[in-house]
């Protein structure tokens, strides 16, 4: 059996480094949480979600949860990779290390349980204008070891999406000790509304743009 990681271990580590981190994620089945509750970037209010994150030694899982979410918004012809984020998505931009990346993975999630899998290529590390930016997608995910379930509740309103993301996709498997960069965001749009939308996000960038990379949090895998 591969080795994963060791629970007490990595609990001593958490208390011995990684304060720093404005996440410290812990080994399966324990879980850290980036919630938000604001719009990006006005900071008004937005419907609560949070992102539940653990890691194994080779998968770095991740629980999507949104609240408020009315009758979620989304296209149901669209497939793995189309653009999903024009209606509404859960995101999350990774990177392995801890400077400001040009270059990080963009994984989305809709409330149809469809998925958007794409390296970033945003060399300006704020997707500034006449700057190249560029994609380039993960075309079978799930042949490669992802794995997603997402269920609405439309009594509760909400809608929930279970990730799991291999961790070889960063050369990163064990990243007990390591220190990453990510953001976690979540659009919202209706009938109405579209293609108009309300940005949510765990770090605001202060613009209406997730692609700053300088905004990305510090995550910690203690
Ligand atoms: C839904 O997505 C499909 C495929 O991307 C697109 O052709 C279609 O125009 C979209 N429908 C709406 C209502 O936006
Ligand atoms: C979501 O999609 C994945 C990948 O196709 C599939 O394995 C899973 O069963 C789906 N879950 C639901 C609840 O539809
Ligand atoms: C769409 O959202 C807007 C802004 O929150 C709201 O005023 C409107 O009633 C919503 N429309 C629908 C069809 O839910």
């Amino acid at each position: 059996m591969r080795l994963t990681c060791i629970s007490l271990l990595a609990a001593a580590a958490a208390l011995a480094s990684g304060n720093d981190a404005d996440l410290r994620v812990p080994c399966c089945p324990a879980t850290a949480t980036a919630a938000f509750t604001t719009a990006i970037p006005s900071g008004d209010p937005c419907p609560a979600t949070r992102v539940s994150l653990c890691y194994t030694g080779t998968a770095l899982q991740l629980v999507f949860a949104a609240e408020g979410a009315g009758e979620p918004y989304f296209n149901a012809t669209q497939g793995t990779n189309d653009d999903i984020w024009a209606y509404e998505v859960m995101e999350a931009f990774i990177h392995r290390g801890q400077d400001d990346p040009q270059q990080y993975f963009e994984y989305e999630v809709s409330p149809n349980n469809v998925t958007y899998n794409a390296f970033v290529y945003n060399p300006s590390r704020e997707r500034k204008a006449g700057a190249p930016f560029d994609h380039a997608f993960v075309e079978n995910p799930f042949d490669d070891g992802f794995a997603v379930n997402t269920v609405l509740d439309a009594h509760a309103e909400t809608w929930t999406s279970v990730v799991s993301i291999p961790l070889a996709l960063f050369n990163g498997e064990n990243p007990k000790g390591s220190t990453w960069r990510m953001n976690f965001f979540r659009t919202i749009t209706n009938a109405t509304m579209f293609p108009d939308q309300k940005l949510c996000g765990w770090r605001n960038p202060g613009k209406p743009n997730f692609h700053i990379t300088g905004a990305f949090g510090t995550v910690r895998f203690v």
